[in-house]
């Protein structure tokens, strides 16, 4: 397996050295060879070259890997986010990685600020549109500068687009033994948009008879993910939407410290990144959860078709949990680096 990886801004390099550390610790105790060959793309290079995304880099990264592993872009001496647009949203874009898979599972209740939850009341799988939507980049400015300014940002929605997601909604969740489907939109005022989202959601859900399904606005819907997180299950959501709900949905079980995500498309190299960002607050200081690279490292394992080796990065982490092996946003006292040897030399 031929694994680029992209360690990139912040607390980036930090959580994907331990997620790189526990894929050796799997190549070795398993028979599963890994390939890590680690690409300088991010802040520095943008600031030292002006480069973000290379063309040749993007073909290689295109054509020559299975996988990619990223940890997080975005930087505030780059305050307009330009590198990281090229090369996050420019990897998702081109490569066309239009499912973006985010599970949320609470593994330990005392991580959940819900009050009275138990494991297994959050086990739900976020699948989030990632190519079009508000992030197309299709807009513009007029009048810039002035007290008439305009600033337009449209929100593509093709049917293309929402009913490969809708479906690879209902694929996975027939994969993994879900039980419903739920469409977050915003029909009561997005109603072109709405109507396309409603109408595909009810056409392709017909043929998954044995999934039910719900077509919700998103508002409510993120209130009643709080109070009453069991009832769902499979979540689908345009990008924007599906953005704010994985953050949402993060914080339930622990935070953005367990939320791991990876974006693929059939054929073709995925893209595996946990859901957090660079977390500017938190880099250089050793304090930041590496268990969402880690848990991204999981999803990379079953994607490549290796589930046990997956199930065993799982069992690690959630071992490390339950003797209170974390950092300190789960209540422990570890530093980054320590926390991702504890998950490997349990791997060992
Ligand atoms: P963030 O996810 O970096 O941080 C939000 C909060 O969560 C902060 O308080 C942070 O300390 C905490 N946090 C994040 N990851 C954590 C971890 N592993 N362990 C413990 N606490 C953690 O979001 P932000 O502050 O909105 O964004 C910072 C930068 O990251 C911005 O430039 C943003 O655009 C970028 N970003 C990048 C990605 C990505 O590359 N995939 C994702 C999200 C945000
Ligand atoms: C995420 C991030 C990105 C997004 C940002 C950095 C553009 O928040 O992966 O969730 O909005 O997709
Ligand atoms: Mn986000």
């Amino acid at each position: 397996m031929k694994v680029a990886v992209i360690p990139g801004d912040g607390i980036g390099p930090e959580v994907i050295r331990a997620a790189t550390r526990v894929l050796t610790a799997v190549s070795e105790r398993f028979d599963c060879p890994i390939h890590l060959e680690f690409l300088d793309l991010g802040a520095e290079r943008y600031l030292r070259t002006g480069e973000t995304l290379p063309e040749e880099t993007f073909r290689r990264l295109r054509d020559d890997f299975d996988a990619i592993l990223l940890g997080a872009l975005g930087d505030p001496r780059v305050p307009d986010n330009a590198h990281a647009r090229d090369i996050l949203l420019g990897l998702r874009f081109r490569l066309d990685l239009y499912v973006n898979m985010r599970p949320v599972r609470l593994l330990d209740a005392g991580h959940s600020p819900l009050k009275g939850v138990r494991p297994g009341d959050v086990d739900l799988l976020l699948v989030r549109e990632n190519t079009e939507g508000l992030y197309a980049g299709m807009g513009g400015t007029l009048r810039a500068g002035s007290p008439h300014e305009v600033a337009i940002e449209e929100d593509v929605n093709t049917r293309h687009g929402v009913e490969r997601i809708v479906r690879a909604a209902f694929e996975l969740a027939k994969a993994g033994g879900r039980r419903k489907v739920t469409l977050a939109d915003k029909a009561n005022a997005m109603r072109y948009a709405g109507s396309l989202w409603r109408r595909i959601f009810a056409e392709v859900g017909a043929d998954y008879p044995d999934i039910e399904r719900e077509a919700s606005y998103v508002d409510a819907l993120a209130m009643d993910l709080v109070l009453r997180p069991s009832r769902y299950d499979v979540i689908v959501a345009s990008n924007l939407f599906g953005d704010i709900l994985s953050d949402v949905a993060a914080a339930l079980v622990g935070g953005l410290g367990l939320a791991p995500s990876a974006s693929f498309a059939p054929g073709g190299p995925a893209l595996f990144e946990p859901v957090h960002g660079s977390a500017p607050d938190l880099a250089g200081t050793d304090r930041a959860n590496p268990f969402a690279a880690i848990l991204t490292a999981a999803l990379l394992l079953d994607h490549a078709g290796r589930a046990a080796e997956a199930a065993a990065v799982r069992d690690a982490v959630a071992g490390c949990i339950a003797a209170g092996e974390t950092t300190e946003d789960l209540g422990g006292s570890l530093g980054t680096e320590e926390a991702g040897a504890r998950v490997a030399s349990r791997l060992r």
